[in-house]
Formats: C-alpha cells, sequence, structure tokens
C-alpha cells in the first residue's frame, strides 16, 4: 500500500508514529508494507517510490521544521508526479474555504485514489460533493478521525450498528470547551479557564472556533451526513457556543445537581450546538478534555461511548482504523477476484 500523505503537523507525525508502531502487525495482516511515498507539508514534499523511513521524515521535521527536502509551488503538480494508492490528508482545517485539504482531497479521488482525512473543513464544507466523487471512481472514502479524535463513532455507527435505527446522536464534541467548562464548575471564571486551555494546549492561538461551537458544528455535520443521510453543510446548523456563559449560570446549574455542557446533537430533523444542563451522574455530565456521545437506537437503546478527543497518538489511532478497514476491503476483494 503506497500512502501519500498531505500535512505533517501533529496528526501527521502521529501518523507517522502509529505506522512504525503498528509495521509487524500491518506486515503480518496484509503481508506487505504499508509506505509513505511521499510526504508534503505547506511548504515542503520529500518522494520516494520505494518508501520513506518514517523516523527520518519525524527528525527532519522536528530538525528543519519541514518534512521535505524540496519545495513546491501547486501541491497537486506534487500529487500527479507519484504513483500512490491512499492518500491521508491531515493538513490544516479551514472551514471557512476548506482550504488546501479540499483540493487534495478532490484531486485524489478524481484520480481514483482511496482518501481518509481527518480534516473537518473539507467534510464540514463539500461532503456530498466529496462522496459523490468518491462514489463516481469507485473510491473509498473515510474520515473516522475527523469527529471525536480517537472516540469511535462514524464506524461504530455504520458498521457496528448498521442494522439499527438511530434516532439521535448527542455529544460532546469539543475537548477544550468541555475542560472550560469543567473548570468553571471547579470555581474558575470563564476568562481564567480559557487561558489554562490555552497553556495547555488544548485551545488554539485563536480559540474562536473552540469556544463559538463553530468546530462541533462542524463535527455534527459530518455526523448527520454519514449517518442520517441528510444533505447538511456547515451554514445549516444552529449554532451557540459557550462565550457567555457566566459563573453564575454554572452555580446556578449546580445547585440543582445539574453541570452545563456543550452539546452538538443530530438527527433526522435536528442540527444543533448549544450549551446545555445534564444531570450530575449522566453519561454526557463529563470533565475534562474527553469527548463523549450517546448513540440512540431502536434495539439497542442507549449506547455511549467516551474518549480523547484530540492528541496526536490518539487521532492518528482513527486513521489507522480506517487503514485497516480499506486494506481488509481490498484483501477481500482480491480474494474473490483473485
Ligand atoms: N480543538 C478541538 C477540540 C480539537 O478542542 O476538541 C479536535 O477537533
Amino acid at each position: 500500500m503506497r500512502v501519500l500523505m498531505s500535512g505533517f503537523g501533529t496528526v501527521g507525525q502521529g501518523f507517522a508514529e502509529v505506522l512504525m508502531l503498528r509495521r509487524d502487525f500491518l506486515k503480518e495482516r496484509y503481508g506487505k508494507d504499508v509506505n509513505i511515498v511521499c510526504a508534503m507539508d505547506s511548504s515542503s514534499y520529500v518522494a520516494d517510490p520505494s518508501g520513506l523511513c518514517p523516523g527520518e521524515l519525524l527528525e527532519r521535521k522536528k530538525k528543519t521544521g519541514k518534512v521535505g527536502t524540496k519545495g513546491y509551488q501547486d501541491p497537486l503538480k506534487v500529487m500527479e508526479s507519484v504513483e500512490y494508492d491512499l492518500l491521508v490528508e491531515v493538513s490544516p482545517t479551514d472551514i471557512k474555504t476548506g482550504g488546501a485539504g479540499l483540493k487534495n482531497i478532490r484531486y485524489a479521488l478524481e484520480s481514483g485514489k482511496d482518501v481518509i482525512t481527518v480534516n473537518k473543513g473539507p467534510l464540514a464544507l463539500k461532503f456530498c460533493e466529496l462522496v459523490a466523487l468518491a462514489k463516481k471512481n469507485g473510491c473509498k472514502f473515510r474520515f473516522e478521525g475527523s469527529v471525536g479524535g480517537a472516540m469511535p463513532i462514524i464506524n461504530l455507527c455504520r458498521e457496528n450498528l448498521v442494522g439499527e435505527k438511530i434516532s439521535s446522536v448527542r455529544g460532546i464534541l469539543n475537548g477544550t470547551c468541555n475542560f472550560i467548562l469543567s473548570k468553571m464548575d471547579n470555581g474558575q471564571s470563564f476568562e481564567q479557564a480559557l487561558k489554562e486551555a490555552q497553556q495547555m494546549g488544548y485551545a488554539e492561538a485563536d480559540p474562536t472556533n473552540d469556544i463559538e461551537g463553530y468546530d462541533s458544528a462542524c463535527k455534527v455535520v459530518i455526523l448527520a451526513n454519514s449517518l442520517f443521510k441528510r444533505s447538511v453543510t456547515f451554514s445549516d446548523v444552529n449554532i451557540t457556543g459557550i462565550s457567555s456563559i457566566t459563573s453564575e449560570a454554572i452555580s446556578l446549574a449546580a445547585s440543582n445537581n445539574m453541570v452545563i455542557r456543550l452539546i452538538g446533537e443530530v438527527s433526522h430533523d435536528k442540527l444543533e450546538v448549544s450549551p446545555r444542563l445534564v444531570p450530575r451522574g449522566h453519561p454526557l455530565s463529563i470533565s475534562g478534555t474527553l469527548n463523549a456521545a450517546q448513540v440512540v437506537t431502536d434495539l439497542a437503546g442507549p449506547i455511549t461511548v467516551s474518549g480523547r478527543g484530540a492528541g496526536r497518538i490518539e487521532t492518528a489511532s482513527a486513521i489507522l482504523s480506517d487503514l485497516v478497514s480499506i486494506m481488509d476491503d481490498r484483501k477481500e476483494r482480491k480474494c474473490q477476484n483473485p
């Protein structure tokens, strides 16, 4: 399996590390190596048809700030020049235009390549177009890590719960907001808690996407389209963030044995991100940076999952699960059509 990586930031580096950690597992399961044949970041690239050493890529990125040895003007020209089977798109999210990630995914799918991404921008803006493009070109298009990082939710619903009728998914989909609200439960002000979230590296330097609910809204769109067959986009979500939550509101909730959590909710007719009162002890009353999601099904009842919503290795673990699905599928097809 020849992998082209676009993006070599936190998650891209995590994926390179995971490929090293799971090299033997992949080799044993498929009888062949998974090779990174090209790695690009925002200003450089490096390619080798026989496979690049993930350790060397990580080392160079650490030393020079660049993954590659050559510069480029147009990422699509780089992609055109490389023979690969799978694009792993982990470039920075742009939720206004979809950014380079959208162009890269489109280009790969148009070229008949499978794609794994955790990039929320392209999915929140152009989900239906990209899925249609993948279908038209017979490509696999997977994006488990785009919602909830390591927390399994999309593949859980689409694969394990495939026979269920899912009436709604509600969840905590942004670790930064949950961290801030949990700190406010313990008496910190919003400003103090946000500052700490930034110091700990949870919130972005510009945390607007987190605290105004835009990041959660992207995830709600991805869940709505992938699990409820809806055709919605970012602008369809009713969004209220947490920036106007006061310490008084938190105390009032606490006096009623409740906490306030930023909840994203998706169903056949709902698409919303808003702060909600959650009874203490409820599975969605969790604290800290964890994400959680409750799936309401007709046969199994409510199923709740929780896990780390961000992090280098954690998010890369979701890419690994998509990679394994794609490789299993290829192996199965090969067995059916030897
Ligand atoms: N900023 C996001 C969060 C990262 O805090 O959950 C993962 O999308």
